[in-house]
């Protein structure tokens, strides 16, 4: 089996992450075993370009039950979790291509091994192998049966090529699906953000002025929990609803310009690039603590701060590098500006990366018994797909729905029925 891992010896504790994160995945645990009698995915190739952590290995083990043959890479530089590669490998006889720390010729390298698997799907994370097909794979173009999507950046990507006319299969938004950005965006971005930050620096949060750049979903969710602890947070956006949105769910909102000279804290989540520039490094305070959790790290325009530094020094602590400017201010960029959640923290907690990745394996699964019939452009998933995960979802933690009598449900479908 042909892979490429930092160390096989790591398996064992791999082993015990991703069976820790597996008790709390009961939806995915469902998939699973359905998958296992069905075997809905049986003989389909797949690659998989995500971050390689003990949830997405459950993924795995999930599409595997159902009979796909999975090929894995790093969909992330610096989010792999070694032990959990060794584990995919040892354990379960997965090629993983994925080495925490990779440089990016290795990152590259490792997508292409993926693709020589050549799949029947791929999933992506950033629309890393989706790009790499339509740019210089050919020969695969008329075997994709679908890919699917798992972020906001690569759903954006991914509607660019859609109108630039140069998608040649479907894609499945899965990020656009209710049951994965509300939550995953939400609560996962915004919980395993913090907790990076946290890990990076061990600040105290309360009291601290955080300048979330970005209202979306992954902003909403970050600013949200942030204020929980105790900080002052101010949203940076530039869409004029979200920013009504942020300013009466009570933030104080302004231009980056202005929070650069006020905040302690900064945190990108925006999707776009260069949100944080040399025009804002040079109004910070001393001490300014820099991260992004956006899918790439282009958000904060790191050369930039390293020509306007006058001394950079790495790892002044795990996961943080200082720059020291002329004028005697120092600025701190905390996991390299990558995604602080997955560098220096463990991602989002696989609670919610259940629902995500049973909506993906679903999705997969539809792709499948839809071979042929979906549209080359980029698609949502299926309602009831979402609606049976989050049905599940309800039920593992005990929470009961109510129901619509035949009188309310005869009232809304009547429109006769006035005042
Ligand atoms: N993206 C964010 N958190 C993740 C996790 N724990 N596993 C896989 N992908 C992720």
């Amino acid at each position: 089996m042909h892979c490429d891992i930092a160390d096989r010896s790591l398996a064992p504790r791999g082993r015990k992450r991703i069976l820790w994160a597996d008790a709390d995945m009961p939806v995915l645990q469902r998939v699973r075993e359905r998958f296992q009698a069905e075997r809905p995915l049986e003989g389909v190739r797949m690659s998989c370009c995500l971050h390689v952590t003990a949830e997405t290995a459950n993924l795995v083990r999930a599409l595997r039950s159902g009979g796909a043959e999975v090929v894995v890479c790093a969909s992330n530089p610096l989010s792999t979790q070694d032990e959990v590669a060794a584990s995919l490998v040892e354990d379960h006889g997965v090629p993983v291509h994925a080495r925490r720390g990779e440089d990016t010729a290795t990152f590259y390298r490792h997508l292409e091994a993926a693709l020589a698997h050549s799949p029947h799907i791929t999933m992506d994370d950033g629309a890393d192998l989706v790009t790499a097909i339509l740019t210089k794979h050919p020969e695969l173009h008329g075997q994709i049966v679908a890919s699917l999507e798992e972020t906001t950046t690569g759903v954006i990507r991914l509607r660019a090529m859609e109108r630039d006319g140069a998608l040649r299969f479907p894609v499945i938004a899965v990020n656009d699906a209710a049951t994965k950005h509300l939550f995953d965006n939400r609560y996962g971005t915004g919980q395993s953000t913090v907790d990076g930050i946290v890990r990076a620096t061990d600040l105290l949060l309360a009291g601290k002025v955080v300048v979330t750049v970005g209202y979306g979903w992954c902003g909403r969710g970050f600013a949200g929990r942030v204020r929980g602890m105790g900080a002052r947070v101010i949203v940076v956006e530039v869409d004029p609803i979200r920013a009504l949105e942020a300013t009466m769910d009570g933030f104080q909102v302004m231009s980056m310009r202005d929070a650069a000279r006020q905040g302690e804290v900064f945190c990108t989540l925006t999707g776009n690039k260069h949100v944080i520039r040399r025009e804002h490094f040079e109004l910070m305070r001393d001490g300014a603590m820099i991260c992004n959790s956006g899918h790439f790290d282009v958000e904060i325009d790191i050369p930039a701060l390293r020509a306007l530094a006058m001394e950079e020094h790495r790892g002044v602590r795990e996961f943080v590098d200082r720059f020291d400017l002329s004028d005697g201010r120092r600025l701190y960029l905390l996991g390299e500006g990558r995604l602080i959640n997955l560098a220096a923290a463990h991602g989002h907690p696989a609670s919610v990366m259940d629902m995500s990745f049973a909506t993906q394996a679903l999705a997969a699964e539809h792709a499948v018994r839809h071979r042929g019939e979906l549209p080359v452009r980029v698609v949502d998933v299926p309602r009831e797909i979402e609606e049976w995960v989050a049905r599940l979802k309800l039920d593992s933690m005990g929470v009961t729905l109510e129901e619509l009598t035949p009188e309310q449900k005869k009232y809304q479908s009547s429109w006769e029925a006035g005042t």
